[in-house]
């Protein structure tokens, strides 16, 4: 993974959404496509589609466009999606319910080994094949399973404690829903997952819009 260290945060955070469009592209047999062909698709411009995929050192032909199988294939190795993560939930309400009922993740390689949590009526279900522990057993199955990602799905007062836990038994990666910034040594890696953010930036959007729209009208007007 030596020479993905230098591809930018941004590049890297674009990835999952070509990888996402590309694996369409093979679902309908495309074998090959131009960045411009792309860009119409993404509507994202075909000079940052090939700035993008260059930093891996163009996958693409003059003339040719890009092998899809291939990129597809490329970017799932720089994501790391090509091996399997070991993945477990603290916190088997709602929301981390509705997490291990979503089969795509394994399709990707995330693999739900176990959920956890502290009430007695949840501890001991099954979901889709998941069994709900208590989380008094969390450290020896983080070990005897080699869990890499916990996703937090617990309340926001309980998640820094819960996190230091976790760090200890040797988890890597933490997927935070809880609304709440974590405080990790720097050898593991949060991502902090805001529904409610994005709603907001929805919300700006759709304002300004409306905003802009207003202001047209007035302007006709006067
Ligand atoms: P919920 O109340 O349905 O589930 C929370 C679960 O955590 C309960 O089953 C509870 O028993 C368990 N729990 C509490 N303390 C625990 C501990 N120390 N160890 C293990 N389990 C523990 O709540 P819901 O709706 O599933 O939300 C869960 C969390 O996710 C909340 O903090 C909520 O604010 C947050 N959330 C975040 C979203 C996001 O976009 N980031 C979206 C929705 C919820």
């Amino acid at each position: 993974m030596t020479e993905e260290r230098q591809i930018s945060k941004a590049v890297i955070s674009r990835l999952p959404r070509y990888y996402r469009y590309l694996g369409e592209l093979m679902e309908e047999g495309i074998e090959r496509i131009s960045s411009n062909e792309l860009s119409a698709r993404m509507k994202v411009t075909a000079s940052q589609i090939r700035q993008d995929l260059n930093n891996f050192g163009g996958f693409g032909q003059q003339g040719y466009g890009y092998n899809v199988k291939y990129l597809y294939t490329e970017i799932a190795r720089i994501l790391g999606i090509d091996r399997q993560h070991n993945l477990i939930i603290i916190g088997a309400g709602n929301l981390g319910q509705a997490i291990a009922n979503y089969t795509n993740f394994e399709k990707r390689g995330f693999m739900i080994k176990g959920m956890f949590d502290i009430n007695p009526r949840l501890i001991g279900l099954v979901v889709r094949g998941v069994e709900i522990r208590s989380i008094d057993n969390l450290e020896q199955f983080i070990v005897d399973n080699e869990v890499q990602i916990a996703a937090l799905t617990i309340p926001k007062s309980k998640a820094p404690e819960i996190a230091d836990r976790l760090v200890r038994a040797g988890i890597k990666a933490i997927w935070n829903f809880a609304h709440t910034d974590l405080n990790v040594p720097d050898d593991v890696v949060v991502e902090n997952v805001h529904l409610s953010e994005s709603l907001m930036r929805l919300s700006y959007r759709v304002c300004s819009m409306q905003d802009e729209r207003e202001r047209k009208e007035r302007e006709k007007t006067v």
